[in-house]
């Protein structure tokens, strides 16, 4: 079975690649971009592999997306090519419309110019799957409710917006056109090779370099926490035996506070690398301006792709943390250039939009005309 995986030299794309590879009946193409958030180094694990190969291409590019995936008899889509950060889509929306809804547009034509072309037997079989996020959902109140498949979309971010314009594409190019679409949403991942701009890594490597540990607003806000390898498991089972049309959610059942998950990690540091002088690395942790339109808290039921597809976590939140944590401690060789010559852990998302080359395009031009201030949801 032929995968075309988007996005794979990213967090999930690569876990994604790494885990479909170590079936040798799979082949695996991941094709990406390498944004500032692509790394390559993410898949030194299977880079020589015999059943793994990359193509460096935009999903944008219909006409080179199409060519990949002629020349390499795809039979599975898993489209995770995206801008993924909250704070940068607050800066700078242009690039999130641009590649999370232009650009799905895009794969969506080459992936139907394809099927259409595929002989019978091989058009049942294809999958377009796209992988989206439980923020399309909105947010919940603090004291209940999950998100399910069916509760009804209310992105609050210019990410969550862009990535919920998307989904609409995918099932609108099945209801429309046919294609044999699946889709995902899922809450926050983590685990190893995590672009250190998101909590959990950024957390961790401000405390081994004795910065301050940012919580936005009280801290107060929850996320519902899935370790990224069983996040991988998981799509593999929506790709090859989801229904067509139908969407799964995958959540960690592991929902927290983000002051919560700090002090976890702070825990789990004094433990293994206990700071100069014994105190606890809990003093780094600095109350910082919350985020504009913070969604109070995610939690999602995964009680459809339990039952329906057999898929459980294998890790807890303690467990995958203590993973997670270790991870980081020992593999500076796939960190360290990152915060030296990409991104040194200053905060984002602040706003106000900043100059960025897609201010340019025409989408960027009118989001900056028509832009209004926006404030935070909740007063914590
Ligand atoms: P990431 O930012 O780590 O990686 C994204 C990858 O996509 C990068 O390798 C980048 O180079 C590539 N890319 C960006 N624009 C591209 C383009 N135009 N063409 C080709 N490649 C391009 O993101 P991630 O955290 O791995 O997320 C993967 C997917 O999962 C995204 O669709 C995201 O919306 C979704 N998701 C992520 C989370 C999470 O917690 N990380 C949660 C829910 C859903
Ligand atoms: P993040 O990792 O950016 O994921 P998302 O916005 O997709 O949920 O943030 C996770 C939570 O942590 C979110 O509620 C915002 C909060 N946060 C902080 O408190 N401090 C930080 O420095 C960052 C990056 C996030």
């Amino acid at each position: 079975m032929n995968f075309l995986v988007t996005g794979g030299a990213g967090f999930i794309g690569s876990a994604v690649c790494r885990h479909l590879c170590a079936n040798p009946a799979y082949r695996v193409t991941n094709l990406d971009k390498l944004t500032y958030a692509g790394n390559l180094a993410s898949l030194r694990p299977i880079e020589n592999a015999h059943n793994y190969r990359f193509e460096q291409a935009d999903i944008c590019d219909e006409r080179a997306v199409l060519e990949i995936l002629r020349r390499d008899d795809i039979d599975i889509v898993m489209n995770l090519a995206a801008e993924s950060h909250v704070d940068r889509s607050i800066d700078g929306p242009g690039t999130f419309i641009e590649t999370n809804i232009v650009g799905t547009y895009r794969i969506l034509n080459a992936a139907l110019d394809y099927w259409r072309g595929l002989p019978a037997e091989r058009k049942s079989g294809f999958r377009f799957h796209h992988v989206s996020t439980d923020e399309v959902f909105g947010d919940l109140p603090f004291d209940g409710g999950m998100f399910v498949e069916e509760t009804p979309y209310a992105p609050s971010s210019p990410y969550s917006a862009s990535k919920a314009a998307s989904d609409h594409l995918v099932r609108a190019w099945h209801e429309t056109y046919g294609l044999p679409v699946v889709l995902s949403n899922c809450s926050n991942n983590y685990g190893p090779y995590h672009f250190p701009e998101k909590l959990i890594p950024l957390v961790i490597l401000n405390a081994l370099d004795e910065k301050p540990l940012p919580v936005y607003g009280a801290g107060a806000n929850v996320r519902d926490w899935l370790f990224v390898e069983d996040h991988a498991c998981a799509l593999e089972l929506v790709a090859t035996k989801g229904r067509p049309g139908e969407s799964y959610n995958v959540g960690g059942n592991s929902e927290r506070t983000n002051l919560g998950v700090v002090e976890a990690i702070c825990d789990l540091l004094d433990a293994r690398r206990p700071r100069a002088g014994g105190t606890s690395y809990r003093g780094l942790i600095t109350f910082v301006t919350d985020r504009p339109g913070h969604d109070r808290r995610y939690a999602i039921d995964a009680s459809k792709i339990a039952r329906d597809l057999g898929w459980a976590p294998r890790e807890n939140f303690d467990s995958g943390l203590a993973r997670t944590v270790d991870w980081y401690l020992d593999n500076k060789w796939w960190w360290g250039p990152i915060r030296e010559q990409r991104y040194n852990g200053e905060r984002l998302g602040q706003g106000p939009i900043e100059n960025s080359p897609t201010q340019n395009s025409p989408v960027g031009n009118s989001l900056i005309e028509n832009r209004t201030d926006e404030s935070s949801k909740v007063a914590t």
